[in-house]
């Protein structure tokens, strides 16, 4: 229908969007300012105490600063009532005493076309409820019970039968007075090519009738109970009711149960929509026999911010996860997340429930994972990162999935998530191999959640680069604006401190601001590092990402020095060699010279620190910040 200009204009002058909303929510009437037609109220989108839902009636919009939802008042009638948009208007125009505009010829006979075709379905529904009380249905009865449907269940989920019959429905159907015409476009019945008479689509069949949000009946889907029939399930084909990609099986009352705070859960097949129902789950809906669809992406999300995707523990239904991950990333943002249940394997939720209970459906959903879960064991599980280029291959593949979101917040917290879990695969524990020669696998399920300290040789060598990395830290902490720009090497320095680390991470990530951090606070204090905050204060970009970098370059080296030791000691293996004993002191003096350029000969640790503290203070008049020429 066409609506004259301005006629929705002049609803939204009219009707305060507050008069609207204010029958779903219940104001704050202390944080609302209603002279200024300024409301506030707990938002009806999203479970909150506090009130972050704000309504505004000069603007005629409402928005919410929990989940960002935001929208007009026919907006929100669609979203908090599952409204069509023209239900909205007629309902605004009504309160507004509004005429609503005669519809235009081709739009009336269209729209009487679907109320016809309405009264098909709903005629036909009836009809098949009836069948499934016939003698003709004892076997389907049987089948019923034998998946544990009893009577209830058939009531609630109108369930009925098809009997084997080319002719009944249809029949029964042109008696009620509807042409064949009507019931062929309606689904029920099928014309062949030759033009010989339409006959029942659905026959020999279990009935599951399908309704839109609303209630009215769009199309059925219908299960053989013959194991061998040739369709296991046979559904509606596409009709002007019947858009098998916009719409989800239960979805109106499954809407109803989640505005009670259930959780919305989207299972694969209409058993298990019925199952997960009949076990307490009511927000339970599922897509119509094809894969899930943007739309019936953004219809999921319009019912719940958060849908738990249970699909069937089967190939094909982490294949579906995996389609849908790329299929959900390009829309996810605020208020438009997606969760994952991973079933057991062979088991949908009507096998689990069945098998196990409730409660273990239940424990099942309470563990439900994000998506970025699923994201990251589809690019990482059971492959092994062995190499900088399959590292980099990771890397790669992971930089243009997270680039494929939309939404900048959620953009940087998928990155941040991802590079977290990067950190901890090989963070922790890429050393670990090196100092084995790398002559180890390193998989997935070697991951140790946090870097381990590193016993022995190594040891002596990372207690004084600790100072060198405390430093690094300390100027990263006290200018952020550095950590960009020396990202990748401040990326490959692994802590052994785990409050260092945890720093590291905030740091990498772009966190806000790292003050009070443990890590943080213990740098503070440390003696040696005193001096750094005045240092790197007083210090230009340049001068600061210069001093960084020095202190980096000294690192590195000194680590490059104890990774060879650390080969070296691991070759004697308990061996008095002393040809290896030689080549790790040469070792040992090289690692010296790298960290303390200024400085020759041997050294204890205490002069270590010493040294960087004297550092620190020739940093201050500029002298050594420098990069010492490569030897
Ligand atoms: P499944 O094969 O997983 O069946 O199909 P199911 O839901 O476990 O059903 P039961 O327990 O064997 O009775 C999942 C969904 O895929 C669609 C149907 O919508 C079904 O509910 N489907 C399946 C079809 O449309 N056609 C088929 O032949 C099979
Ligand atoms: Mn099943």
């Amino acid at each position: 229908m066409s609506l004259p200009p301005g006629f929705l204009d002049e609803i939204r002058n009219r009707v305060p969007i507050s008069r609207v909303i204010g029958k779903k929510v219940v104001w704050d009437l202390r944080k609302s300012n209603q002279a200024r037609g300024d409301w506030w109220a707990p938002c009806p989108f999203h479970q909150e105490k506090s009130a972050s839902f704000h309504c505004d009636d000069q603007k005629g919009y409402y928005y919410c600063f929990g989940c960002h939802a935001k929208g007009d008042a026919i907006k929100f009638l669609r979203e908090a009532d599952g409204m069509e948009f023209i239900e909205a208007v007629k309902l605004l125009a009504a309160e507004a005493g509004l005429q609503m505009p005669e519809p235009d010829p081709r739009t009336r006979e269209r729209t009487d076309r679907r109320t016809r075709l309405f009264e098909v379905t709903e005629a036909a529904s009836r009809w098949f409820r009836l069948q499934l009380q016939t003698a003709a249905a004892a076997e389907a009865r049987d089948y019923l019970l034998r998946r544990g449907l009893d009577r209830a269940a058939e009531d609630r989920f109108e369930i009925g039968f098809a009997p084997d019959s080319r002719t009944s429905l249809t029949g029964a159907l042109r008696e009620k007075g509807f042409d064949e015409a009507l019931i062929v476009e309606s689904g029920m019945a099928a014309k062949p090519d030759n033009g010989g008479a339409a006959y029942d689509r659905f026959r020999g069949r279990i009935i599951f009738p399908i309704r839109d949000g609303q209630g009215r009946c769009i199309g059925f889907g219908g299960r053989a109970m013959d194991p061998n029939a040739r369709a296991k399930y046979l559904n509606s084909p596409e009709t002007p009711l019947f858009d098998k990609g916009r719409n989800l099986y239960n979805l109106g009352p499954a809407r109803a149960a989640v505005a009670k705070g259930q959780r919305l859960v989207v299972a694969e097949g209409y058993m298990d929509v019925i199952a997960l129902a009949r076990a307490g789950f009511e927000g339970a809906v599922a897509p119509l026999g094809t894969a899930i669809t943007e739309d019936q992406l953004r219809l999921m999300w319009r019912v719940s911010p958060e849908p738990v995707i249970a699909l069937d523990g089967d190939a094909a239904g982490q294949r579906a996860a995996q389609r849908l991950i790329d299929l959900a990333l390009p829309m996810t943002g605020p208020g438009q997340a997606l969760r994952f249940v991973i079933l057991p394997a062979g088991q949908d939720p009507d096998d689990l429930i069945k098998a196990a209970g409730p409660g273990a459906m239940g424990a099942l959903l309470n563990q439900a994972r994000p998506l970025v879960d699923l994201l990251w064991a589809r690019e990482t599980d059971g492959q092994v990162f062995d190499s900088p280029e399959r590292k980099a291959a990771l890397d790669k593949r992971l930089q243009d999935t997270v680039a494929t979101i939309p939404d900048e917040l959620t953009r940087n917290h998928y990155a941040e998530e991802l590079r977290r879990k990067r950190w901890e695969l090989f963070g922790g524990s890429s050393r670990r191999t090196e100092r084995r020669g790398g002559d180890r696998k390193f998989t997935r399920r070697d991951r140790s959640p946090t870097p381990r300290p590193i016993p022995s040789a190594a040891a002596e060598p990372l207690a004084a680069g600790a100072l060198l990395e405390g430093a690094s830290l300390l100027i990263c902490a006290l200018r952020p604006e550095l950590v960009a720009q020396a990202e990748t090497r401040l990326e490959r320095l692994t802590p052994v401190d785990p409050d260092r680390a945890a720093l590291l991470f905030d740091l990498l990530s772009h966190t806000e601001s790292v003050a009070g951090r443990r890590g943080l606070e213990t740098l503070r204090r440390d003696a040696h590092l005193g001096l750094t905050p005045a240092v790197i204060g007083s210090q230009d970009h340049e001068t600061a990402l210069a001093i960084l970098e020095n202190l980096l370059d000294r690192l590195e080296a000194q680590r490059a020095a104890g990774s060879e030791l650390a080969r070296a000691e691991a070759e004697i293996q308990g061996e008095a060699d002393e040809g290896l004993t030689w080549r790790m002191q040469q070792i040992a003096r090289a690692r010296h010279r790298a960290e303390r350029p200024e400085l020759e000969g041997g050294a204890d640790l205490n002069e270590d620190r010493e040294a960087l503290s004297a550092q620190l203070s020739q940093f201050v008049d500029g002298q050594i910040w420098r990069k010492p020429p490569r030897r």
